[in-house]
């Protein structure tokens, strides 16, 4: 009889064929960390599997990797001995604690310079897996480091974890120890994925790893973005004698190891190892919170022994922690160049990732109100790498008090005008454009910077005392300065005062790209000021733009468009460019592309590699008048399509689009009358 084409000699040979190619895919995706085929080859695989094995089910057994996941929930789990107990490691935080740990070790040996392996301290769930005649028979957390629970149903749908050895050699009995952790980018997309379905996101990678061993459903442990590394093993036969190389034996034998594991010589070797790691620690795609020096040789670990819970012969050399606990004193409100309020946190000094912090960001409201964080809480504040500091959570528990709740203000703390927030956004923004102070200081020293009016000597500090002092309100009144005001100035001598009225006088002849640029537009860039000034020549024409006509201007799409008409619809601002006027500040028309325009009203996309730099290009298409956009849709036009073209001129295809070869093109300009 034959079940799905196939015998049940060829099904058990076929079933042996498939679970080998996703064995070896495994070892290759979590060991190797290079994996071979897409995942889709994988997925067919693993079907293709399930189905042999559903027609014959007698050739299923618990090491196939379709057995990850058993269907029934648990009532509990049952405990486990660990024998030798799973020990904890002293920890050091500076380098004279290492320097001690080091002496320690040296005279326990009795020699100078110790070979240490050096491991990352991954900051993940300790675990221990017993493999019996090479297949993973249970799988147990660390507990009290005497006795843990048996995890084994949720451990098995890890697939960074082998079901069986591979290669030979292994004893019968091997128990390897090694920590569970959440990979950072796992993390985040569970984390978003729970956020879009209303459901509560992990607290950190550590926390997710912990939590989801703990699940009495395996079914939910699947789910997880779980990985695994091993770092131990309390068996020694037919084993090295030394930590390195027992690492690199696991390795052979499937599995995974940390790739930045060391081995390194005396105190200095631990100490740069420590520094290289700190270093790369925020690149790594999983957290850590130090290093672990294990003295490599085991006969000098058992000669150093242990003392109560920790191993003489291993320490672990920590980071600063990239989360502390302290108190949220207030939540300001800091208004940026736009207008943008963003909350911002006043802290009780707190010491966290190698710096003091005292403020730290809130990101925004909606943040704020989904952490429910309030002034008066306990907090956790989070500093990792260069990150801005931030504010992870609030400890709801230590809340004593009733505390208000955070709400943003109605009306902007620097100058009082409304503050709105559009639909769809998460920042909420002051209204009073170049009125509030806040938005003057940010607006007058972009006004004043190298890509804009190039005001040499008007520094940010300068702006400050100019705007405090009531001196400048709007970029118009710096024109109006005098030598007597500016040298009446804290650190403003005669000559400087003179210096910075010479640069103002200079800079009275802007291009109209220029000024457009320096008056700030929300979102209008060097790049699109001057496709602006070049569109339409004049500020007035400018001004008396609507939407519509603005987006029929290379780089300017609705967004920018409704930004451009915002910021002229607001009579202050017009007030500000007739007082630059009236002040003597004298833009330079730029000249208005004219000329046959025969590629008017058309959208142009350019895409895959083409022989000149895509600017040439681009000034071609725009100067017989087409717009030129990076994104195809239904309403572009032409493609102009280089080698090696990849999804836009597929999308292209899909969408019916005309595509043009650079030939094709190089030809039609030779006839630009002619429909291309
Ligand atoms: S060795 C006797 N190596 O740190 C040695 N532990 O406080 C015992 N950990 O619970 C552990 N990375 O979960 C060792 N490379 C590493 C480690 C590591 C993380 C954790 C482990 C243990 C804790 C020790």
């Amino acid at each position: 009889m034959t079940r799905a084409g196939l015998t049940h000699a060829g099904a058990q040979q076929r079933a042996a064929e498939l679970r080998r190619l996703i064995e070896q895919h495994n070892y290759r995706y979590y060991v190797l960390d290079d994996p071979e085929v897409p995942d889709a080859e994988y997925d067919r695989l693993m079907r293709e599997l399930v189905a042999v094995e559903a027609s014959y089910p007698d050739l299923i057994s618990p090491a196939s990797p379709t057995q990850r996941v058993s269907g029934t929930p648990l009532d509990g789990f049952a405990e486990v001995r660990h024998r030798p107990p799973m020990l904890s490691l002293g920890n050091a935080f500076s380098t004279a604690e290492v320097a001690d740990f080091y002496r320690r070790v040296a005279q326990g040996l009795e020699r100078e310079t110790i070979t240490f392996a050096a491991e990352p301290k991954l900051d993940g769930v300790a675990i221990s897996l017993t493999y019996l005649d090479g297949r993973l028979t249970t799988a147990a957390t660390r507990g009290d480091g005497e006795r843990g629970e048996d995890v084994s149903a949720n451990v098995r749908t890890i697939r960074a974890v082998p079901l069986k050895l591979r290669g030979t050699g292994w004893p019968g009995l091997l128990e390897v120890r090694g920590e569970i952790y959440m990979p950072r980018a796992g993390f985040a997309a569970f984390n978003r994925k729970a956020l879009e379905r209303g459901e509560k996101p992990l607290v950190n990678p550590r926390n997710g790893a912990a939590g989801s061993l703990r699940q009495l459903d395996p079914q939910i442990t699947a789910q997880r973005p779980l990985a695994f590394f091993a770092y131990n093993t309390p068996t020694r036969e037919q084993l090295p004698d030394n930590q390195f190389d027992t690492l690199a034996r696991l390795r052979d034998w499937g599995l995974p190891v940390n790739p930045e594991v060391r081995r390194v010589e005396g105190l200095q070797g631990c100490l740069d190892y420590h520094a290289g790691m700190a270093a790369r620690r925020a690149g790594l795609g999983y957290d850590i919170d130090g290093v672990v020096y294990k003295v490599d040789r085991f006969v000098e670990q058992d000669i150093l022994g242990f003392i109560s819970r920790a191993p003489r012969w291993a320490l672990a050399h920590k980071f600063p922690a990239e989360e502390e606990i302290t108190r949220l004193l207030a939540i300001d409100i800091q208004v940026g160049r736009t207008g943008a309020l963003t909350p911002v946190a006043r802290l009780e000094p707190v010491f966290v990732g190698g710096v003091t912090v005292t403020n730290a960001t809130l990101h925004n409201e909606d943040e704020i109100h989904r952490k429910d964080v309030r002034a008066g809480d306990w907090v956790v504040v989070r500093r990792a790498g260069d990150v801005i500091p931030e504010v992870a959570r609030a400890i709801h528990a230590r809340r004593t008090l009733e505390l208000p709740q955070f709400s943003m203000p109605r009306q902007c703390p620097e100058c009082g005008s409304a503050v709105e927030r559009i639909t769809g956004e998460a920042v909420s923004r002051c209204t009073g454009g170049l009125f509030c102070p806040a938005q003057r200081k940010h607006s007058i020293r972009h006004f004043a910077t190298r890509k804009a009016m190039d005001i040499e000597g008007l520094g940010d500090k300068l702006v400050d005392q100019l705007v405090e002092a009531g001196l400048v309100r709007t970029v118009a009144d710096l024109y109006h300065l005098t030598q007597a005001q500016l040298a009446a100035l804290e650190r403003m001598g005669g000559k400087s005062a003179e210096n910075l009225l010479q640069a103002l006088e200079e800079s009275k002849k802007p291009p109209l790209d220029r000024l457009l640029y320096a008056l700030g537009i929300r979102e209008v860039g060097e790049v699109t000021a001057h496709s602006l000034a070049a569109h339409f020549g004049t500020m007035d024409a400018l001004q008396q733009a609507d939407e519509e006509t603005l987006t029929k201007v290379s780089d300017v799409g609705p967004v920018v468009a409704s930004h451009v008409v915002a910021f002229f619809a607001q009579h202050h601002n017009r007030d500000v460019i007739q007082a630059l006027q009236d002040a003597g500040v004298d833009w330079q028309v730029v000249e208005k592309t004219t000329g046959e325009q025969p590629l008017a009203g058309q959208t142009w996309v350019l895409t895959g590699s083409l022989s000149m730099p895509r600017i040439q290009f681009k000034n071609q298409l725009e100067a017989l008048g087409a717009k030129v956009s990076s994104s195809v849709s239904g309403k572009t036009s032409v493609v102009l399509a280089g080698e090696a073209a990849g999804s836009k001129l597929a999308k292209a295809r899909k969408l019916g689009v005309r595509v043009m070869t650079e030939a094709d093109f190089l030809n039609y300009l030779q006839s630009p009358g002619v429909d291309p």
